[in-house]
């Protein structure tokens, strides 16, 4: 392992005590991780909160099998060590990367694929805002969705992290994006950073204003974290050759729907998550998002929208303010 300045041998890190609320988040001495054979081990800045370190908190997510047990899906910070076999990286590096799991530390240990060097300009708190968000988007937007140019996307939950990265990034290729949020506030807040159409959907029926907004031909790709009975609407909201990505089933795994739409549109119902894949994958979309996302990033034609940053030691009321689902964007944790 070749490593810089000294590298300390305990480091301050955010552990879950036990399943359960905000406050099961303690700070933890614990040993620094030591790089394996193709990773890297990167000195923390900011770490990004995702609504899956939530679940995770509360019991409801495990880390996959090999993955640290401290939260944290995202950070951005500098190459401190590398392990063998690393040839892109160097000591001192300004990079951010997704992390399996340990990101909520003053170290992380990370396999090399799933690093990217900060994006032009950006601040640490900026970047560790992106890698989580841009993975998933990518994956299921337009691997998965195969959205193009000059279709329809419908976004649902969209003043959240994904959804605000969703906006911007189907935007940014050209198409029609529309999207749902809870609150006028947050309608506006989409469609100040590109969406064409923003649906209150606590006022207005989502399947009528899609078909509205298409003149009746309905969205081409839906990214969907709902679920429940937005399953059977999504179908009705569809186009013909529809693609419906679930990234999440927030209001209920188990649904009740009218199969048939799938045969009548010819839809495509498809979805995964991002953080049990292998460092392979992770390492595809990576060259992916660096080749034709990160320019965008340099010249912030698209950009994390930032809620609040909360130092590492206060992670708990980072929490708390996701569970209160008033943030718009991105919620980070700032490592020193
Ligand atoms: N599959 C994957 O690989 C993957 C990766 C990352 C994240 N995710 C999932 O993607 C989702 C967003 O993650 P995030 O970190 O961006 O979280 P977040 O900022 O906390 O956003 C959650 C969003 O869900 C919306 N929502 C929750 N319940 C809803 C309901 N019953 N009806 C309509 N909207 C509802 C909220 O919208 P309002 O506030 O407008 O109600 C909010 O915008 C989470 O469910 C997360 O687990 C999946």
């Amino acid at each position: 392992m070749a490593s810089g300045q000294k590298i300390p041998a305990r480091m301050t890190a955010i552990a879950i005590s036990e399943p359960g609320g905000p406050r099961v988040l303690k700070p933890e001495t614990r040993d620094v991780p030591q790089p394996g054979p193709g990773e890297i081990l990167i000195k923390v800045h900011a770490a990004g909160v995702n609504r899956p370190d939530v679940q995770q908190r509360k019991g409801a997510y495990p880390p996959p099998p090999g993955a640290s047990d401290l939260p944290g899906l995202e950070v951005s910070g500098e190459v401190a060590a590398l392990g063998d076999q690393i040839s892109r990286w160097r000591i001192g590096d300004r990079v951010c990367a997704l992390t399996p799991g340990g990101g909520y530390a003053e170290y992380v240990r990370v396999h090399a694929g799933s690093v990217l060097p900060l994006p032009a300009g950006f601040t640490h708190t900026e970047a560790a805002a992106v890698p989580e968000n841009y993975f998933t988007v990518w994956h299921n937007v337009f691997e998965r969705g195969g959205l193009k140019k000059g279709e329809t996307l419908l976004v649902h939950g969209g003043s959240s992290g994904i959804g605000t990265t969703a906006i911007q990034l189907a935007s940014a290729f050209g198409a029609y994006v529309i999207t749902t949020a809870g609150s006028q506030e947050k309608c506006d807040a989409c469609l100040k950073i590109g969406a064409d159409r923003a649906i209150n959907y606590r006022e207005q029926d989502f399947v009528t204003a899609v078909k509205e907004a298409t003149e009746g031909r309905g969205a081409n790709v839906i990214l969907d974290m709902v679920g429940g009975d937005y399953v059977q609407r999504n179908y009705e909201a569809a186009a013909v050759e529809g693609r419906i990505v679930q990234i999440a089933v927030q209001a209920g795994a188990v649904a009740s729907a009218d199969f048939s739409k799938i045969m009548v549109k010819r839809l495509t119902h498809t979805g995964s998550t991002l953080r049990p894949r292998t460092v392979e994958f992770k390492a595809a979309i990576a060259a992916t998002l660096e080749a034709q996302v990160w320019p965008l990033l340099g010249t912030r034609k698209v950009a994390p929208v930032m809620d609040m940053i909360y130092p590492l030691t206060d992670a708990w009321r980072a929490h708390e303010r996701m569970e209160e689902g008033e943030h718009i964007g991105k919620i980070v944790l700032d490592v020193g």
